[in-house]
């Protein structure tokens, strides 16, 4: 694939980033422990029935100025412990209105940093949920680690607990762009970091690239890349870096350093795409790469990759999410619920309760759909509307409806052949998948009825 910058100018216009439909800014603090609660019990009877976990440690040991994760700077040893203990009691809680015979097929660690904590509070995490619930041998267990803490010696115990995934945050490979960034090198050789998870039987292993941090430029974004075909990890991840110092105070920090342009940026992201495709990657989504035999590249050819907040993963493995920890969001069929986002609260929280719901949001059916339909664009490209309108119990007329979808409102992706639609299915085309945010928006009604009340406004 040979892409030029054109493609995202035409296609520049303000669209919601889908991470979840209804998003984030939707859920409200009316949604409480107890809604919560029966949610719960009725993920009981919705598919998927596989359960994802999610575990939010909060701590990292030095505060990255860019980041825009839910983080707190590392604790005495006796609060990471209450956190940990706190985690522990929200498993045991939930997982007394889950149904036994589940299996869980999914455990992302994220944060924050996980492997900033001793490794043996991880381990106690890993016990209780294993105490708790029953896995399907072919789970996913994964961990967002940072290079800067990483040991040889962490990697054998993350195996020895099961682990079988770990994702790395490399963000950029120059030494001033991380000190720009207020971030610490990688402790160990990162080509040998990877070949020793290897060897251990980990898979999936991704490292993360973020663009448009300071001081970088197109060319030193080259290097970056080229360094990760160097490194060939199974996967990459290249984040946009959004400046909002207004909300973030700490990026503010940053700012005596040049930023590249946006027209650099959009370079950046070009690049990414076409030097990752010519050295035997595979786009998943607009801006991870994935090695040809790696699960989410198969997963991708065969119609089956799913997202959720934790990122990209597969139909196979993909359950309802229940997230453990401080600001953790779960994604049930019928709900989501958000957990306080300040780590002493949501200790404080837990400890009382067993719950620490901050807010969250009920979908009804006609939102499940809008939904459904939605992911199976962004993930998979592919939206056959009888095959939906069934699953969901409904008539081709009544989801037509309910999307507000109307073949007027794709007239210039189709003539840019950017998607095809015949026999009632939309397919988005290679070039397509890279704007696929505009080609959601078709079927998302509040979108199209806020872009009329945009037009009116003018
Ligand atoms: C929880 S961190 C990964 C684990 C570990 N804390 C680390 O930094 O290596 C999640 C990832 O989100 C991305 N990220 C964080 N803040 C971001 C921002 N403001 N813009 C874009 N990407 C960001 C980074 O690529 C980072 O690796
Ligand atoms: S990028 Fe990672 S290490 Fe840095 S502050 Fe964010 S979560 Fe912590």
């Amino acid at each position: 694939m040979q892409i030029s910058t054109s493609l995202f100018q035409k296609y520049n216009i303000p669209v919601p980033r889908y991470t979840s439909y209804p998003p984030a800014t939707a859920f409200h603090g009316r949604f409480t422990n107890a809604d919560y609660r029966e949610q719960i019990l009725k993920s009981n009877d919705a598919e998927p029935q596989n359960i994802s976990v999610y575990i939010h440690i909060p701590f990292c040991t030095q505060r990255c100025h860019f980041c825009g994760c839910n983080t707190a700077l590392s604790q005495s040893e006796d609060r990471i412990k209450r956190y940990v203990n706190a985690v522990i009691k929200e498993i045991r809680t939930t997982a007394q209105y889950i149904d036994k015979k589940r299996l869980v097929t999914q455990v992302s660690w994220g944060g924050g940093t996980p492997n900033s904590i001793r490794m043996e509070y991880i381990g106690e995490i890993m016990s209780a949920l294993r105490s708790e619930f029953s896995f399907a041998d072919f789970a996913e267990i994964a961990m967002e680690c940072s290079p800067a803490y990483l040991d040889f010696s962490d990697v054998d115990y993350l195996h020895e607990t099961g682990f079988n995934r770990v994702s790395m945050g490399i963000q950029d490979f120059h030494h001033e762009v991380l000190n720009a960034i207020n971030r610490r090198a990688p402790k160990h050789e990162v080509g040998e970091m990877l070949a020793y998870l290897k060897s251990k039987g980990f898979r999936g292993l991704n490292l993360d690239l973020v663009y448009g941090l300071p001081l970088q430029t197109v060319e030193s974004f080259r290097e970056n890349i080229q360094q990760i075909i160097a490194l060939q990890p199974d996967r990459l991840a290249t984040f946009s870096y959004a400046h909002i110092p207004w909300f973030n105070k700490a990026q503010s920090l940053m700012e005596k350093h040049p930023f590249p342009s946006p027209e650099e940026k959009l370079q950046m992201l070009v690049d990414s795409i076409n030097t990752m495709t010519a050295n035997g990657y595979e786009v998943i989504g607009m801006d991870h790469f994935a090695k040809k035999d790696d699960e989410l590249a198969i997963a991708k050819v065969n119609k089956q990759l799913h997202r959720n907040f934790q990122g990209y993963n597969t139909l196979k493995t993909t359950g309802q999410v229940y997230a453990f920890g401080a600001s953790g969001i779960s994604q049930l069929n019928g709900a989501f619920a958000q957990n306080i986002k300040a780590y002493d609260k949501y200790i404080q929280a837990i400890e009382s309760d067993g719950f620490a719901v901050d807010r969250g949001y009920i979908l009804n059916n006609k939102e499940i759909i809008v939904r459904d339909s939605i992911n199976q664009i962004m993930c998979n490209g592919l939206l056959d509307f009888e095959q939906t309108a069934a699953k969901h119990g409904c008539s081709v007329d009544d989801f037509l409806k309910i999307t507000k979808f109307n073949v007027s409102h794709i007239d210039q992706l189709l003539n840019d052949k950017l998607v095809e639609f015949k026999n009632n299915t939309l397919t988005v085309t290679p070039e397509g998948m890279l704007i696929v945010r505009n080609v959601a928006v078709a079927f998302d009604p509040a979108f199209t009825l806020k872009e009329r009340q945009y037009s009116n406004t003018l």
